[in-house]
């Protein structure tokens, strides 16, 4: 089997039954989609499949076969954000960070397909993704901001001095 992870072309060696999110983590070693609930119920572990975002820990590995899989490290880049990363930054939307990498993605699918800023579509939309931190507030407030093209640099919260990013992956605590 193969995948297409974040614009790689991958050879899968797990057995054709393994959930795609222990492919990912087990076995390419991409830790943003989280191993929640293990049962599609939290969102957690939700990634992009051929541009739709899709629960991992349902998806066997050979019903995806020959996909494009996007996760949240495919998403951007620390000196280049995606416009979601960047607007759960400036909202604060992220707070332990299990939810986040699901939520980012959700949220990602949503707006490329033309959702707008309206707060129950956006609650909709995010509705079988839980957070036990923030209070879905900020998460909304920062899907909103991202609809309406309010935000800013998506640059400005790197370092000023030069240094790299101590954030290596991100939006994904392992
Ligand atoms: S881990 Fe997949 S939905 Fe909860
Ligand atoms: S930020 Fe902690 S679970 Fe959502």
């Amino acid at each position: 089997m193969r995948l297409t992870v974040n614009g790689i072309e991958r050879g899968i060696e797990s057995a054709p039954l393994t959930p795609l999110l222990y492919v990912l983590r087990e076995e390419l070693g991409i830790t943003s989609p989280k191993a929640g609930c293990q049962q599609g119920g939290c969102g957690a572990c939700t990634v992009l499949v051929d541009g739709e975002a899709r629960r991992a820990c349902l998806l066997a590995v050979a019903a995806v076969d020959g996909a494009e899989i996007t996760t949240v490290e495919g998403l951007g880049a620390p000196e280049a954000l995606s416009a979601i990363q960047t607007a759960f930054h400036e909202h604060y939307a992220a707070q332990c960070g299990f939810c986040t990498s699901g939520m980012l993605i959700a949220a990602h699918a949503y707006l490329e397909h033309g959702g707008s800023g309206e707060r129950e579509s956006i609650q909709e939309t995010l509705s079988g993704h839980v957070c036990r931190c923030t209070g879905y507030v900020k998460i909304i407030d920062a899907v909103a901001a991202a609809a309406g093209g309010e935000i800013t640099s998506r640059q400005k919260w790197l370092p000023q001095t030069g240094e790299e990013s101590p954030v290596e992956v991100p939006g994904a605590p392992a």
